[in-house]
């Protein structure tokens, strides 16, 4: 009994830092580095289109597919699906990831920001 309880306990130990190892952000602390994208873009469902569009429900969909936001000809070009490794390599560095794009951002360095953010984004549906 005692033994296989201890067999739980370390393989859920496992599981867990497997899961750090692969990078998977907090979505709270997310929350918190998404405060550098509210000047351009809202995340409540039905939120209007500011400077950017409204990026509630963004994982899962293609990029520029918002109806009614006016998006950049390179971003319509693109062929993304917005997964959270492609909102990862974005938050990093949106003028890389799609030269000639309209979101001047210039990017969040840290890679733990970067997971973070992508998980919280994933909690907007
Ligand atoms: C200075 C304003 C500004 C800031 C700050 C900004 N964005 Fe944007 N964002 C835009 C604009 C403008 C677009 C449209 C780009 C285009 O059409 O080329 C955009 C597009 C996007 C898209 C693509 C949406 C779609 O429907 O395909 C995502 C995702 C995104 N932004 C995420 C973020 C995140 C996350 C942050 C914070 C780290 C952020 N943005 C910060 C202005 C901004």
């Amino acid at each position: 009994m005692l033994a296989k309880s201890l067999m739980t306990v370390a393989l859920l130990a496992a599981t867990t830092i497997a899961a750090q190892a692969q990078g998977a952000g907090d979505p709270v602390k997310g929350k918190a580095v998404y405060k550098r994208c509210v000047v351009c873009h809202t995340d409540t469902k039905g939120g209007s289109d500011t400077l950017g569009p409204n990026l509630f429900g963004i994982v899962g969909k293609k990029a520029a597919s918002k109806p009614g936001y006016a998006y950049s000809a390179p971003l319509q070009a693109a062929n993304i699906t917005w997964t959270e490794a492609n909102l990862i390599k974005w938050s990093a560095a949106p003028q890389k990831m799609v030269p000639g794009n309209k979101m001047f951002f210039a990017g969040i360095t840290s890679k733990n920001q970067q997971a973070d953010l992508a998980a919280y984004l994933a909690t907007l549906k």
